[in-house]
Formats: structure tokens, C-alpha cells, sequence
């Protein structure tokens, strides 16, 4: 799974469902990293989106990292489902596991990245006592469970604090962890987001918003370079 900033992962909640292979070969034509996986279960979420099945078919589409957000309640039983459809990391919500410990081990036991999301009220704390066990961290930006909202500005300071507590750890330890931040990413904002600390940007509507193959490179060639002139500013 590639590691390198900026780590550029296209949501396909806001892709073309009628054509997602498709939609899938053409952002990472157009230089994105990872496929951000968005599963909802109309439980954790108010919002129903894709499975395993859907993952499984996608697998054979393209060589990139398909990072799974699992937006659902319980976690562990899907673990093993979308390791064999082929999923390269998985992460969960805070409050959605009853045992954060055993779902990340569970994670890394099937071969895959494992990670912790943090919607914008929860304590970075939560991460405290497990960070041996953590390939990232997801910040959420929006409130989970729909594309299209707007990123919420206090976001970045808690950025910030991830990057700090994270790179003690690196110190400490000599493995970095990676920052996801999803929701409300555009070319505009992602420069801050990227002096902030994080490695890994989730972006649905800005990119796929554009519905045109060559137009998805442009956006994605503009939020690198943002991204990489926003971390200089440090
Ligand atoms: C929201 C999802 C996001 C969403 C991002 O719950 O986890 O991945 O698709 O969409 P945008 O970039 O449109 O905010
Ligand atoms: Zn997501």
C-alpha cells in the first residue's frame, strides 16, 4: 500500500454506480492512490451504500489499495468478508467496535492496514492505548454518511493534535502512522489540511462531482499540488 504524501484516495460514493468499474480505472489514470470504500449500513449511519460483493468486483478493475471506511455497527464480521473481496486496509469508528483492541488485531490477522476513525466530537484519546496496533488514523472532517458536506474548520486543529501525539509515537517507537482526513476536501482547503499533519486525503464530490474522465486528472493533479506547496509552508 503506497505510504508516499500525498496520498490522494477518491471516494466512490460519489461515482457514477451505473459504471463504477469504469469511474475506478479512470481516477487512478488520473494519478489517484487508494479507492476510498464507503460502507454504510443504515444503523451507524442514516445512509445504505455498498458491501463485499461490491468490493470484490472492483478488485479485478485495478492494482491501487482499496481503503475500506466501514460506517456500520458491529465491525468484526465484516472483517474477513471484505479481506477475501480483496480490501487492503479497513478502517472502523471509535464507537462502533465494543473492542477497539480486538478489531484492529482481527484486521491485521487477515493481512490487512488497520485504522481508528475519529468523527468530529470524538477524543483523540481513544487512540492512546492502541497505537501499536494502528497503520492510521481517519479524521473525519464532516459528520459521516453523506458526500457533498462541508468541511468543518475546526477539523484542522484537531489535525494538528493527531500529528503531534503521532509523531511522539514515531519518535518513541520508529513507526509513523498515517493521517486520513475525509469529508469536505477540495483544492481550496486541502493545503491546510496538508500543513496540518495529514498524509491521505479522501475526496468524493470534488472529484468525481467532475464527471469527465480527463477532468478527474486535472482536479487530482491540483490537489497534489496544493497539497505538497500546503506541508512546505511548515
Ligand atoms: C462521508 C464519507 C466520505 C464522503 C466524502 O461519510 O465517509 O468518504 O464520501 O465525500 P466529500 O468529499 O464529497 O465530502
Ligand atoms: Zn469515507
Amino acid at each position: 500500500m503506497q505510504q508516499t504524501f500525498p496520498i490522494i484516495a477518491p471516494s466512490i460514493l460519489s461515482a457514477d454506480f451505473a459504471h463504477l468499474g469504469q469511474e475506478v480505472s479512470d481516477v487512478v489514470a488520473g494519478g489517484a492512490d487508494w479507492i476510498h470504500f464507503d460502507v454504510m449500513d443504515n444503523h451507524y449511519v442514516p445512509n445504505l451504500t455498498v458491501g463485499p460483493l461490491v468490493c470484490e468486483a472492483l478488485r479485478p478493475v485495478t492494482s491501487a489499495p482499496i481503503d475500506v471506511h466501514l460506517m456500520v455497527e458491529p465491525v468484526d464480521a465484516l472483517v474477513p468478508m471484505f479481506a477475501k473481496a480483496g480490501a487492503d486496509s479497513i478502517t472502523f469508528h471509535c464507537e462502533a467496535s465494543r473492542h477497539i483492541d480486538r478489531t484492529l488485531s482481527l484486521i491485521r490477522e487477515h493481512g490487512m492496514k488497520a485504522g481508528l476513525v475519529f468523527n468530529p466530537a470524538t477524543p483523540l484519546a481513544w487512540m492512546q492505548d492502541v497505537l501499536d496496533k494502528l497503520d492510521l488514523i481517519l479524521i473525519m472532517s464532516v459528520n459521516p454518511g453523506f458526500g457533498g458536506q462541508s468541511f468543518i474548520e475546526g477539523s484542522i486543529s484537531k489535525i494538528a493534535r493527531a500529528r503531534a501525539m503521532l509523531d511522539e509515537y514515531e519518535e518513541r517507537s520508529g513507526r509513523r502512522i498515517l493521517i486520513e482526513v475525509d469529508g469536505g476536501i477540495k483544492p481550496k482547503n486541502i493545503g491546510a489540511v496538508a500543513r496540518a499533519g495529514a498524509d491521505a486525503f479522501v475526496a468524493g464530490s470534488a472529484i468525481f462531482g467532475k464527471r469527465s474522465a480527463a477532468l478527474y486528472a486535472e482536479v487530482i493533479a491540483e490537489m497534489k499540488k496544493n497539497a505538497v506547496l500546503g506541508r512546505g509552508q511548515n
